[in-house]
C-alpha cells in the first residue's frame, strides 16, 4: 500500500515536471538576443562541415540532399568528391549527414541566414597548407587525393567549431541554447576525435609526395591556427612536446586539452580569423570569400579592417 502510493506520487510529479519542462521550453523559444547570435554564429561553420563532407563522401552536397536548408545561398566554390577508400567515405558520408541535422537544429530554433558562400577549392586548402609550412609545397595540396589528404583537410575544421562551442558555452543564458550547444559540442567532438584517430594510426606515415609525416602536417596545421586566431596554444597536433601532453607525460596527443585535458575554447573573433585565413575578423578570405554571416561575423566586416571598436 505505501509502496503504490509512494510510486503513484512519484509517478503524478514525473508527469507535472514533465508538462512543466515543456511548457518552460516553449517560453524559451523565443531566445535572448544574444544567445541567438551565438547560436547563429555556428551555422557559418556547420555549412562549411556539410558541404565538405557530403560532397567529399558523394559529390553531392545539401542542394541534393536538403535543400530547403540552403535558404537559397550559393553552392559552394570548388568541392568535390574525394578519392576516398570504402570505410573513410562511410564514417565521412555520417559526419555530412550529421552536419544536415545540426543546420536544421539551428534554423529550427532561430531565423539564421541563407548558406554563405564558401571557397571549398583545392587551392583555398593548398594555400592553408603553404602557410603552415611556410613554403609552397609541390605539387600543390589537394585535399581530395586520398584518404591521408582528406582527413588532414577534415581535420582544418571540426576543430575550430568544438573550441567556439566550448567557447560560447558559458555566455549562453537560456536553457534551450545550452541543450542545442551542448549536443552540437558532443557530436563535433566525436567528429574530432575520430579524424584525429584515424590520422594517429598514420602518424608516421609520409604524406606522399611530401617529406613531412601525417604527425607533421597536423602539428603545423594546429601552429598555423594558433597564429591566425591570434592566441598562445589552444591547439595541438598529434606527436607535442611531452609537457603538453595528458599530464605532461606523454608525447603521443590523441586529443587536444589544457593542462587539466579540458578542451580550449575559442571567441567568435579568432575562429573568424582561422577560417578567413587572413588572421583577421574584419578582413573576409580564405573559405569565405565574401564573409561569414549573421550579426557577429557582420558586424566585424561593417566596421572594416582598420576601425577601432
Ligand atoms: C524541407 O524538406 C523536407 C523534405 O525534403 C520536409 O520534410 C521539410 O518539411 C521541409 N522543411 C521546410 C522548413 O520547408
Ligand atoms: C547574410 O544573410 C542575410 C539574411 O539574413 C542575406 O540577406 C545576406 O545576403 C547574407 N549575406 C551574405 C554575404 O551571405
Ligand atoms: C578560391 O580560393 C582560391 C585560393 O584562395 C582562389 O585562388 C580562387 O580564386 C577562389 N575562387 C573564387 C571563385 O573566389
Ligand atoms: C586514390 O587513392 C589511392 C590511395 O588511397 C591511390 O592509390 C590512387 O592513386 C588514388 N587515385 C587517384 C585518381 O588519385
Ligand atoms: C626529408 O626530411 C629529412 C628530415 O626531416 C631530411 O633529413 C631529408 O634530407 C629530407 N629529404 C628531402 C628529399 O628533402
Amino acid at each position: 500500500m505505501v509502496i503504490s502510493s509512494t510510486s503513484s506520487a512519484i509517478f503524478a510529479t514525473t508527469i507535472l515536471l514533465i508538462l512543466f519542462a515543456s511548457a518552460t521550453a516553449d517560453r524559451e523559444f523565443k531566445l535572448p538576443k544574444s544567445d541567438e547570435m551565438l547560436l547563429e554564429f555556428s551555422l557559418n561553420l556547420e555549412y562549411l562541415e556539410c558541404e565538405f563532407f557530403l560532397n567529399g563522401a558523394t559529390g553531392w552536397g545539401l542542394d541534393q540532399i536538403q535543400p530547403n536548408l540552403t535558404g537559397g545561398g550559393p553552392p559552394p566554390i570548388g568541392v568535390r568528391k574525394a578519392n576516398l577508400s570504402l570505410f573513410t567515405r562511410d564514417i565521412i558520408y555520417q559526419f555530412g549527414l550529421q552536419e544536415v541535422g545540426h543546420i536544421r537544429a539551428i534554423k529550427s530554433t532561430i531565423r539564421g541566414f541563407p548558406r554563405p558562400l564558401m571557397n571549398l577549392s583545392e587551392r583555398a586548402f593548398a594555400n592553408v597548407m603553404n602557410d603552415a609550412f611556410g613554403e609552397r609545397l609541390y605539387p600543390p595540396f589537394d585535399p581530395y587525393a586520398n584518404d591521408i589528404n582528406y582527413l588532414l583537410a577534415s581535420s582544418v575544421i571540426p576543430y575550430v567549431g568544438l573550441t567556439g562551442y566550448v567557447g560560447a558555452n558559458p555566455k549562453l543564458q537560456s536553457r534551450l541554447a545550452k541543450k542545442i550547444v551542448a549536443g552540437l559540442l558532443g557530436i563535433e567532438a566525436g567528429q574530432d576525435a575520430s579524424l584525429r584517430t584515424m590520422l594517429y594510426e598514420q602518424k608516421t606515415r609520409m604524406v606522399i609526395p611530401y617529406n613531412y609525416t601525417v604527425a607533421e602536417f597536423t602539428n603545423r596545421i594546429s601552429e598555423l591556427r594558433n597564429m591566425l586566431g591570434r592566441t598562445d596554444i589552444k591547439d595541438e597536433g598529434l606527436i607535442v612536446p611531452r609537457y603538453l601532453g595528458a599530464e605532461g607525460r606523454v608525447m603521443g596527443n590523441i586529443l587536444a586539452g589544457d593542462r587539466n585535458s579540458l578542451s580550449y575554447s575559442r571567441t567568435p573573433e579568432q575562429i573568424l580569423g582561422i577560417v578567413y585565413q587572413t588572421g583577421n575578423p574584419h578582413i573576409p578570405g580564405g573559405f569565405y570569400p565574401r564573409g561569414a554571416n549573421g550579426t557577429i561575423a557582420r558586424k566585424y566586416l561593417k566596421y572594416g579592417p582598420y576601425s577601432k571598436e
